[in-house]
């Protein structure tokens, strides 16, 4: 059995969500290079979520995932309550440090995962995650979209932005030779081949029609997907049944 703060002790069979969360997210070295590397684009998801009508100042808002808070400190001055989980106790210690330095009174940082989070309070309007569901194998997937459906009220929703692949698996070696060949040689300020591939190799990215029906079966339909023309990204909005 393992402890995971908020909750009693995990069963044996619980995935280790930690040991899971990518090697490069527990590294204190990368969490420190990662705003620099990777635009999150909050600005511009800000617009788009608050256009829609998606989000307003009284949204209870959950970053699933939330890294160095990108999102979360976007969303903080234009939502009631922001919850941002993670797992990595390195990149909540950066996120910490930037929620403390801007006073923001509205924001929880929470260590916990996916499978381990429990919402307490009003249900969600609003479940953000960028870039981390691949880091669960398939079956888990399906278990912490089910969770995410219970957070929400009828009718929130989930913006899901993820490395999703929408080839076919016979065009498999061509695309991710593709997708890694963007990669640069170094690590600062863009990412590099060698991480790229650390992605396809060690982490849990899926197709698109095996995560879809995941999200369907856990009462979350899809209204909106935008895939890339690489077929590597896909960018969902996902309603709450
Ligand atoms: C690539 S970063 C993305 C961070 C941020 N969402 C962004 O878009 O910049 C992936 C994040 O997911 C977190 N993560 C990995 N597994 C997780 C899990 N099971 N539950 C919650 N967060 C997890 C990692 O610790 C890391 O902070």
């Amino acid at each position: 059995m393992t402890a995971v703060s908020g909750r009693g002790p995990l069963p044996g069979w619980m995935l280790d969500e930690v040991a899971n969360a990518g090697r490069e997210n527990l590294d204190v070295e990368h969490v420190a290079r990662y705003d620099g590397k990777e635009d999150a684009g909050a600005i511009e998801e800000l617009a788009l979520l608050s256009q829609s009508g998606l989000l307003d100042a009284g949204s209870v808002v959950i970053d699933q995932g939330a890294g160095t808070g990108q999102f979360t400190l976007a969303v903080s001055p234009v939502c009631a309550r922001v919850v941002a989980v993670d797992v990595s106790p390195v990149m909540l210690r950066t996120l910490r440090d930037k929620v403390a330095a801007q006073g923001l009174t509205n924001v929880e940082v929470v260590r916990a995962g996916f499978l381990t989070y429990e919402h307490t309070g009003e249900p969600a309007d609003l479940i953000y995650s960028r870039y981390a569901l691949h880091h669960l194998p398939d079956a888990w997937k399906a278990i912490a979209l089910t969770r995410m459906r219970r957070m929400l009220r009828r009718g929130g929703m989930v913006r899901l932005w993820d490395v999703v692949y929408s080839f076919e698996p016979d065009e498999a070696e061509e695309r991710l030779e593709a997708w890694c060949a963007t990669g640069g040689d170094g690590i600062v300020g863009e990412w590099s081949r060698a991480e790229l591939e650390e992605h396809v190799r060690d982490e849990d990215s899926t197709f698109t029609w095996l995560l879809e029906p995941m999200m369907r079966r856990a009462g979350l339909a899809i209204e909106k997907v935008m895939l890339s023309e690489d077929g590597i990204f896909a960018q969902y909005l996902l309603r709450a049944q």
